[in-house]
């Protein structure tokens, strides 16, 4: 019997890197997803995870392209349990000084078109079949949701927006629907960057990034997948709403000194 038997989930950003990893444990634990994203790696997802996955190639910062994912779960399956907002795009961690002002409101609405804006859009096309199936939604944040220097000024402050959805949502939508979030430190994968900006997909992991982590290691994007299963999971996370699941190895609680306590320095 799996963690996620009988729950149906419309999962965006489900095409690569962390969302895909989710996905594909998921539906490992029984669930049934409609996987969305702009890329049409969703439909090569579906080929290898079988009925269990509906693929929808659409762009997130659209209306229509979320009601299409949402009509999908129903057409489907006849339900929605749980929404995952997960697709996102980075700024490259650009410093605001190095943005051309003229082409800030162009970078500003794309960013936030995709990390903030379609988390709202999906979360709104969904809404009234959570609340009839008491399901819950999980949006994916990120170290940067609470901190400084995990991107440049437009992700930070679009990651920060996420956690103010989690909040607002999680007050609006209680008590039928448990509204939460996970924030990643690193993954290794290939974020895209802002089109607006010029700018392509790049290594999430910089170099030097694993010496400054207190775990000393890149996570595996599979890292995260048990976190997404608790949270959608009704019997496992039953008190947990609003929340913010931190899990960035250890970045936020490192200080001056060495990375961690039992980190050698340099030359011991
Ligand atoms: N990789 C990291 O180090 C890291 C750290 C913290 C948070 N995150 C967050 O994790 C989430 C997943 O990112 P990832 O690292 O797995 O990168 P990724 O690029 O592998 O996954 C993001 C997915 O979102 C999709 N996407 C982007 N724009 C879209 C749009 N307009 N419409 C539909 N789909 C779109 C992409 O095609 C891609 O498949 C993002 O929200 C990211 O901000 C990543």
């Amino acid at each position: 019997m799996g963690a996620l038997d009988g729950q149906v989930v419309v999962f965006t950003g489900a095409g690569s890197g962390i969302g895909r990893a989710v996905v594909t444990h998921y539906v490992a634990e029984g669930a049934r997803v409609v996987a969305v994203d702009v890329a049409d790696t969703v439909e090569q997802l579906a080929k290898e995870l079988g009925d269990a996955v509906v693929p929808v190639v659409t762009d997130v910062r659209s209306w229509e392209g979320n009601v299409r994912a949402a009509a999908a779960a129903r057409e489907t399956w006849g339900r929605i349990d749980v929404f995952v907002g997960n697709a996102g795009i980075t700024d490259g961690a650009r410093p605001l000084e190095e943005i051309p002002g003229e082409r800030l409101t162009d970078a500003f609405s794309e960013l936030f078109g995709v990390n903030v804006l379609a988390p709202m859009l999906g979360a709104r096309a969904v809404v009234d079949d959570l609340v009839k199936s008491r399901g819950s939604i999980i949006l994916t944040g990120s170290f940067a949701s609470s901190n400084a220097a995990g991107g440049g000024v437009l992700y930070t402050a679009s990651k920060h927006a996420v956690q103010g959805l989690v909040r607002q949502l999680a007050y609006e939508l209680a008590p039928d629907v448990r509204v939460n979030g996970v924030a990643p430190g690193v993954a290794p994968t290939r974020l895209r960057g802002t089109t607006s900006l010029g700018q392509t997909a790049a290594d999430s992991v910089l170099d030097g990034t694993r010496e400054v982590l207190p775990l000393q290691e890149v996570p595996d994007v599979d890292a995260y997948n048990g976190i997404f299963t608790l949270l959608a999971s009704p019997s496992q996370s039953a008190a947990m709403t609003g929340t913010m699941v931190t899990a960035d190895s250890g970045l936020s609680i490192r200080g001056l000194a060495r990375p961690g306590g039992r980190v050698a320095e340099a030359g011991e």
